[in-house]
């Protein structure tokens, strides 16, 4: 629904490969592999657990480390796609991931990457820092700041551009936490969001805050619960930039 059911944003008519980086449940790999049935479309992951049964016969899915050199050949892909792994990437890793997906990408080829930063925001200046969603999006950036970095969607373009990459293209979206939108799309988009937004806040941060920031169990729910309630809150108009 963000990008208007679109699945790849550059002019690219007749891809011949793409690779997905951090495919998890394959939902992207799987429509471009439908979308494009003559496509060769690789997915790769590190969880060998979210991978769906049912494949198309043109999506493979390999087990494999993005922390780790790409084994790939070198000018291989049409389009090299990344998406929401900034939790699955190493801090330091950073530059030289974004240079083997150029490595692997072939001339006149693509690389399409999308984050989410963490942070929560609104435009309004009702979110202060007082706020349970500050206070969550505070503790989750810190609790992981040493291994990863939570905010990399900023930067992403100038990594590109570092890399080689020319005709880079860079755009934040709001991603609304809730249906608080005025027109009837995104307040669509909020209200699909809104049942991610309750799981997130909890399956993400469990574990770094009561094990990494030694968070009390109960002070943990405590967060959780009142950060539910501001996301829910219309009047915060609270969103993730994307
Ligand atoms: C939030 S999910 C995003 C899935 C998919 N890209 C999407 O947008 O629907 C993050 C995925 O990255 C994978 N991941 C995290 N760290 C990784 C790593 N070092 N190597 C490969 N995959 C990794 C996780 O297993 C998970 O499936």
């Amino acid at each position: 629904m963000i990008f208007d059911n679109r699945l790849i944003f550059p002019p690219i008519n007749h891809p011949r490969r793409i690779l997905d980086c951090g495919c998890g449940g394959g939902n992207w790999a799987v429509e471009v592999a439908e979308r494009y049935p003559s496509t060769q479309v690789i997915g790769v992951d590190i969880s060998p657990h979210l991978q769906p049964l049912d494949l198309p016969d043109n999506l493979w899915l390999q087990i494999d480390d993005l922390n780790r050199s790409f084994t790939f050949p070198s000018r291989h892909f049409d389009l090299v796609h990344s998406r929401l792994v900034a939790s699955g990437i190493n801090r330091s890793r950073w530059t030289s991931y974004i240079r083997d997906l150029v490595r692997v990408t072939k001339r006149g080829g693509w690389v399409q990457m999308i984050e989410l930063n963490y942070n929560t925001q609104s435009d309004n200046g009702s979110l202060t820092d007082q706020h349970a969603l500050r206070e969550w999006s505070r503790r989750y950036i810190r609790s992981l700041e040493d291994l990863k970095d939570l905010r990399i969607g900023s930067r992403l373009g100038s990594l590109m551009t570092a890399a080689g990459l020319v005709e880079v293209d860079t755009t934040m979206i709001q991603l609304p936490l809730s249906a608080w939108a005025r027109d009837s799309r995104t307040r669509q988009i909020g209200a699909s969001n809104r049942p991610n937004v309750h799981q997130l806040l909890e399956s993400v941060a469990l574990y770094p805050f009561t094990q990494r920031l030694h968070m009390p169990e109960e002070d943990f729910w405590d967060l959780i619960s009142r950060a539910r309630a501001e996301a829910d809150d219309l009047s915060l108009k609270a969103y993730f930039p994307l």
